[in-house]
């Protein structure tokens, strides 16, 4: 029997505190027959003094629906549940579970102050945390109970001695000076009529510690941190009572705490039942109230919230000289140690973090000035459990100092996963198990740098927003997760700032940390690409709406830099970065011209605004940015390429770049540029010689130019620098460079080296869409394109991703010559199916679907020697790329644009 299920508010995972007053609804359908598609649906809403409100609606729309009661008001609280009525059905399926939507505050709502534990202005260094507590008195009639709260800087809440959520590091890193997101806190049942408690950790964060590298600079956003919340009881009549606080403060036993340093925890100095009522704080001061910035809007949440998501036990422990122990914990991760132990009092236990080993040592060189190491004094109770409350690091191995020697590390030792606690969507598998181990290490830098913001890294001092990486990362990261609500927080943060600064910044938020404030192509250009891709794998064109004028602005920018020719030749570029040919000290020095890649991306994300314009119905807009992008792939095509569809930086970046980005100026050039990229990535004997910007591109180049066992080569490729070499390595996460750790395995001696960025890895993307052959046809995956193109030996692949519609699954095999796929797709999809003969396509509508064909790929037979049959132009045409190559020895070949 059909059901609906996940009903989901906007793009929200939890709505209560919410902003806006008529969220979209959207729900999936599930076990319904084949074919089965929805004619009707009926929302129900009651709540809040309201009698049940249905709408029955005639639509076949299950996604991002409109709110069909009145707006909703500020703090009102109502459940919502959805039937749908599928065609030729005279009844309704049964209702969804409910789910309550919760209004946060009005913009003018707040009355409460920030209260600020007033110290001396700060030196330079890390800091300690403080406790703040504040009594109420609840009245025995109250109905309702909500505390609004955020910091400047980060905090932990307690009620009643309690915590009250399972939150870490709220509230998360945003541009501060423009945004500041407060939670919503639903205190019923954890509050008493009578006497109660609120108490509060807080502490510097990203607000006040310290960011960036190069030193990094302390008290970016201020020298004061401070706690905003606002107490409002209900009381039965429906009256709303703002309760005023008083706050007082002491210090909390966490004597410094950073980001990048590490915490330091002296339990002996904890202060008993100081979130209890009744506690005697008349030693402590009272807070200073600062009023709120009015530049700083307060706003609810988008993105969901830091946690605890797993725990690791390590898979080695070992006694080291000098009193050490050593944890693996098997897997790279982003997060934190748990310890429990017991020790005299005074004893101390220091942590120490490392993502690899060097000459039998932890490799702590790559931190840069990220010390991360946490320490713990015991208070001598008979078992004391601690983990650092507002540091994280990133690690797979830790040693600890000063263990206990009676106390066996491996049952008290745990490593907690830290990062945003999105929902899984997509998940890959094959039957090449380096391919396979890639993957999970893709994902798992996924989650180590989706902690609040999209991150470069999670263990040095940086951790920054960097526009390139996501950039580039997107449609993978929208594959594998939820995370339109993540980045969504994020571009709102990139939209801000490029308000104040007339640019997109190469990271957001943005810090001056010496590092070129100045644009530049492939990073700046998140600024389109973003948006553009999660409208594409949602389907939402609400988010196309919300970022256009940050995706105009952002090429308008270019334009002006091209003065309007088009072409982009000027100015501070990061290039091709980490092109694995540049020296390990000046990874911008990529074999690419930057400004090749500069003036290609103008053309492409010129284009994807225009299409983004017309889709959002502003033919004039529309035009306006075609005739940009036309005047940017002209002079793409005038300046960087022949007529032969060779292209001057006869690179693999450049020709993936020109064929993907469709810079090609007719089928025969794009037919030619990928013969001659296939050639130069044979050359290169199937090794890797692209860097942020040719990586994404290149399979896709390959597998679209007919040159899709080159692209099998190079994906399966172990050899350095190659995706596998890594994972040969050992590698749990995807690395910054492509040999982070060299094959002798010592760590590559550039100070920029990371063993987790997300980057590189964006190519799992082409493992989806064209190894597994899972695409979306249509935004949304409304349609679904499902084209497997099986290669380099796999017996078979499959992907599944829990789209908005409901989970669409492609799984293929190969037996021989035969291929086999099977193909699910969920109610009011269709999907488009051609099979690897060439057949098709085919249009399957809901349910599983099994094809079959026979089919054999050349790989799969001994590699015959080459005879050219100089009669067919095709072959002739390849020939002549082949010994034209074999002319041309020299590396990168001769025809170098000097940038
Ligand atoms: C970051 C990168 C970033 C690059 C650009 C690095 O330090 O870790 O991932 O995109 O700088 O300059």
């Amino acid at each position: 029997m059909a059901y609906v299920t996940d009903l989901r508010v906007e793009h929200l995972d939890d709505p209560i505190g919410i902003s806006d007053p008529c969220p979209r609804l959207s729900w999936r359908i599930v076990e319904a027959e084949p074919g089965a598609v929805q004619v009707a649906y009926e929302v129900e809403h009651t709540g809040d003094g309201l009698a049940p409100h249905r709408a029955k609606i005639s639509s076949g729309r299950s996604q991002l629906v409109e709110w069909t009661s009145s707006p909703l008001r500020p703090r009102q609280r109502v459940n919502i549940r959805v039937r749908v009525w599928l065609e030729g059905k005279d009844e309704p399926t049964g209702w969804s579970e409910d789910v309550t939507i919760e209004q946060g505050l009005p913009a003018d709502g707040w009355s409460a102050e920030f209260a600020s534990p007033s110290l001396e202005a700060p030196t330079d260094g890390p800091r300690p945390a403080y406790l703040l507590r504040a009594e109420f008195d609840l009245p025995s009639n109250a109905t309702r109970v909500r505390a609004y709260a955020t910091a400047r800087g980060v905090y932990d809440l307690l009620v009643n001695g309690g915590e009250i959520e399972r939150e870490v590091l709220a509230p998360g890193w945003t541009s501060y000076n423009h945004r500041l997101v407060y939670r919503t806190y639903v205190l019923d049942g954890l509050v008493e009529p009578g006497r109660n408690v609120i108490g509060a950790w807080l502490a510097d964060g990203w607000f006040r510690g310290r960011l960036g590298f190069n030193g990094g600079r302390w008290n970016v956003y201020g020298a004061d941190v401070s706690l905003l919340l606002q107490l409002e009881v209900t009381t039965a009549d429906g009256t709303v009572v703002n309760v005023p606080l008083t706050w007082r403060w002491t210090l909390a036993p966490i004597t410094a705490t950073g980001l990048y340093e590490g915490e330091t925890h002296d339990q002996r100095r904890a202060v008993a039942g100081w979130a209890t009522a009744g506690f005697d704080d008349s030693a402590w001061s009272v807070t200073t109230s600062v009023p709120r910035p009015p530049a700083v809007r307060l706003v609810t949440p988008s993105a969901p919230p830091v946690r605890v998501i797993e725990r690791l036990r390590p898979v080695t422990v070992e006694r080291l000289p000098g009193g050490r122990v050593r944890l693996d914990f098997g897997q790279n991760i982003s997060g934190k140690l748990q310890v429990t132990a017991s020790a005299p009092t005074g004893h101390i236990i220091e942590l120490h973090h490392a993502e690899v080993l060097e000459d039998g040592e932890l490799a702590t060189r790559p931190l840069r000035s990220a010390t991360s190491v946490d320490t713990y004094v015991f208070a001598g109770v008979a078992s004391e459990t601690w983990t650092p409350r507002f540091s994280i690091h990133g690690f797979r191995y830790a040693e600890i100092v000063g263990w206990p020697e009676d106390q066996d590390p491996a049952a008290a030792v745990e490593a907690l996963v830290v990062h945003s606690d999105m929902t899984r969507r997509g998940w890959f598998a094959s039957s090449h198990e380096l391919l396979d181990r890639f993957h999970d290490n893709v994902v798992w830098s996924m989650r180590d740098n989706f902690v609040g913001l999209p991150t470069d890294c999670p263990q040095r001092d940086e951790r920054l927003g960097w526009t390139g990486d996501i950039q580039v990362f997107a449609p993978a990261a929208a594959f594998l997760y939820d995370a339109t609500g993540f980045l969504s927080n994020w571009l709102d943060d990139l939209r801000a700032e490029q308000i104040e600064h007339g640019t997109v910044r190469n990271f957001h938020p943005w810090l001056d940390c010496g590092f070129p404030a100045d644009p530049s192509a492939g990073w700046g250009d998140a600024a389109v690409i973003v948006p553009w891709v999660l409208y594409e794998r949602s389907g939402d064109t609400a988010i196309l709406q919300r970022y256009l004028p940050a995706m105009t602005d952002w090429v308008d920018q270019v334009d002006r830099l091209t003065g309007g020719t088009g072409l982009w030749n000027s100015g501070f570029q990061l290039g091709d970065w980490l092109d694995p040919h540049a020296p390990p000290e000046r990874p911008g020095e990529s074999a690419t011209d930057p400004y090749l890649v500069a003036t290609a991306y103008h053309a492409h994300t010129a284009r994807l605004v225009a299409r983004s314009a017309q889709i959002l119905g502003e033919d004039r807009l529309a035009e306006r940015y075609d005739a940009i992008a036309d005047r940017a792939t002209q002079a793409f095509q005038h300046e960087f390429l022949a007529p032969s569809g060779r292209v001057v930086s006869d690179t693999v970046t450049a020709l993936a770049i020109a064929i993907v980005f469709d810079l090609l100026a007719s089928e025969s050039q794009r037919r030619d540029a990928g013969l001659r990229l296939a050639a130069l990535v044979e050359r290169g004997d199937n090794l890797i010689r692209t860097g942020f910007i040719g990586t994404p591109l290149v399979c896709d180049a390959l597998a679209s130019t007919g040159n899709i066992d080159t692209a099998y080569h190079l994906l399966l490729q172990e050899r350095c620098p190659s995706w596998l070499y890594p994972v040969t390595m050992g590698a749990t996460t995807v690395w910054e460079r492509w040999d982070s750790m060299l094959p002798d395995g010592t760590v590559n001696p550039g100070e920029m080296t990371s063993f987790n960025h997300y980057a590189l890895g964006a190519v799992v993307d082409f493992m989806h869409r064209t190894v597994a052959g899972l695409a979306p046809g249509e935004p949304g995956y409304a349609s679904v394109r499902v084209a497997p193109q099986p290669g380099g030996g796999l017996r078979y692949a499959r992907a599944h991703h829990d789209s908005p519609f409901g989970r669409i699954a492609t799984s293929w095999t190969r037996t021989g010559d035969r291929f086999d796929l099977q193909v699910t797709v969920p109610p009011g999809v269709r999907a488009q199916v051609t099979l690897p003969s060439g057949e098709g396509p085919f249009s399957v509508g809901s349910g599983s679907h099994d094809l079959s064909c026979s089919f054999r790929r050349p790989e799969d037979d001994p590699k015959p020697a080459r005879a050219w049959n100089i009669h067919n132009p095709d072959e002739r045409r390849e020939m002549e790329a082949v010994l034209a190559l074999q002319a041309d020895e020299a590396p990168g070949g001769s025809h170098d644009h000097a940038g």
